[in-house]
């Protein structure tokens, strides 16, 4: 059986009181839309309708080829929603799963087990309920003695009893696809001047068909999002979810409650996340790291066995076996390999140091190439903006740089080469050569026996 979906997010989002569509502000990093559509996805649903308002153009921009994006002019009601995915679906589909495009903790395999009970049912609808004291918002799910559902009560119209009533309509369904299209025509017009969807389940009930109910008991699932004290709950039980995968797949969360990774991040086996961490966007950590505290990483890839305290990188590479921190920051296009050392107040930018290299203090590094083993003593600067340009500076293999030289790129440093402490080097230096002063002038070759043990 061929299953197609609608996404309802045409609601104005109002109570969000925000310029942005309210299905595009993010949960753990992802607009929540994004969700709805990966829940979808993973039964084999690739382009399903989302049904978006008037003012839903960066909703649709969002989307792209990702969704059938159809619009729904005026807003009455969700049963008048569903109708607007008539033409893209009729008769394309044996079973219509409906959700809300607000609901981001909805799970795949809740989806999957309410397609399911819809494809053993006889009678037209399945829908999703939850038994939750917190009921406030939700339709109440009346039940019958055969179990199936007999009605849905909307709270605002409900009997002070009906109110008690513990199983609430989550506002998920999969419907009879046959069935479904002829039904929302005959939605009447309730006395709101809406078209409930909720009403299609009159109309079964009406006509003796039988409507099942699969009820979940994961209340986080049921997290509608109308206002910024529900992102914020959403935020906080995605949250948890999503470190609770981690520590099921072997890393080590020493305080899940001030951990925040979001929901594309990737990280290996046995890493110890320590608290106030956050790692954003496509971030990816290898095994046996231990990160944080008080680190912050966006679109960075760390190796393995890589030990990162109180730093911020973003849009970085880190190889293996790097030590950082603390205070330690990465600026785009930053790249260290294996083993480097970057210790206390540091800054690279769009630099690569090279295996082993070492940058133990108060340095800035930007535009810059440095080979491998290179010492870059306390307090070196790149002087790399001309206030016109950035300019490069290469430093070789082994090259020793001494506390607080200033290197006025363009500027080229060869291997082995040594700068002399406070030096200001504004022209290139040879191999070997040790260049000292302001600005610094060579020195003598260094003969590589006797210095070499300064380079370590
Ligand atoms: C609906 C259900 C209620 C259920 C609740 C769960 C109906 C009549 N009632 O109520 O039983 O317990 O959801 O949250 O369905 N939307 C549109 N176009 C519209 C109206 C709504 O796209 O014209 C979208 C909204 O963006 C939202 C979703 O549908 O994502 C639900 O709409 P909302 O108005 O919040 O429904 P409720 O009144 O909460
Ligand atoms: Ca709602």
């Amino acid at each position: 059986m061929k299953t197609a979906a609608v996404i309802l997010a045409a609601g104005q989002g109002t109570r969000m009181k925000s310029s942005t569509q309210k299905v595009l502000h993010p949960v753990c990093g992802r607009p929540m839309i994004d969700y709805s559509l990966l829940a979808v996805r993973s039964l084999g649903i690739d382009a399903p309708v989302v049904i978006i308002g008037r003012q839903g153009e960066t909703v649709q921009a969002h989307l792209g080829e990702s969704a059938i994006c159809v619009v729904q002019d005026q807003q009455l009601g969700t049963g008048h929603a569903v109708l607007q995915a008539e033409s893209a679906l009729r008769g394309q589909a044996d079973l219509v799963l409906v959700i809300y495009g607000d609901m981001p903790l909805l799970r795949s395999e809740t989806l999957a087990q309410l397609v399911e009970t819809q494809k053993k049912n006889p009678g037209p609808m399945t829908m999703l309920t939850a038994v939750s004291s917190d009921s406030h918002g939700f339709g109440r799910v009346l039940r019958g003695p055969d179990g199936f559902v007999r009605a849905i009560v909307e709270e605002a119209a409900a009997a002070p009893e009906q109110l008690q009533l513990k199983e609430l309509n989550v506002g998920v369904y999969c419907f009879a696809s046959a069935w479904l299209w002829d039904a929302l025509h005959r939605i009447p017009l309730s006395k709101k001047g809406e078209y409930y969807l909720t009403d299609t389940l009159a109309l079964a009930v009406e006509a003796g068909l039988p409507v099942q109910a699969l009820s979940t008991d994961d209340s986080a699932e049921i997290i509608g999002i109308n206002t910024r004290v529900h992102l914020a709950e959403a935020e906080a039980a995605m949250r948890a979810r999503i470190n609770r995968v981690h520590m099921l797949a072997g890393v080590t969360i020493t305080d899940p409650a001030s951990t925040y990774i979001g929901a594309d991040v990737k990280i290996g086996a046995d890493t110890v996340i320590w608290p106030n961490t956050y790692l954003r966007g496509r971030t990816v950590i290898g095994q046996g790291c231990t990160i944080g505290p008080n680190t912050i990483a966006e679109d960075t890839l760390v190796g393995d066995n890589c030990e990162i305290l109180a730093a911020v990188m973003e849009k970085a590479v880190v190889e293996d076996n790097v030590t950082m921190g603390p205070f330690a920051r990465l600026r785009p296009g930053a790249h260290l390999c294996k083993g480097v050392h970057m210790g206390n107040f540091g800054e690279v930018k769009d630099s690569t140091l090279g295996p082993e290299t070492k940058m133990g203090h108060f340095s800035y590094i930007g535009n810059a190439t440095i080979g491998e083993n290179v010492n870059i003593g306390a307090g070196t600067i790149t002087c790399n903006f001309d206030g016109v340009r950035k300019n490069p500076t290469v430093i070789g293999e082994n090259a020793f740089i001494g506390s607080d030289t200033m290197l006025v790129a363009p500027v080229t440093i060869g291997a082995g080469a040594k700068t002399g402490a406070g030096s200001v080097v504004t022209r290139d230096v040879e191999e070997n050569m040790l260049v000292v002063g302001v600005p610094a002038k060579p020195l003598r070759k260094l003969n590589e026996a006797r210095d070499d043990s300064s380079h370590k």
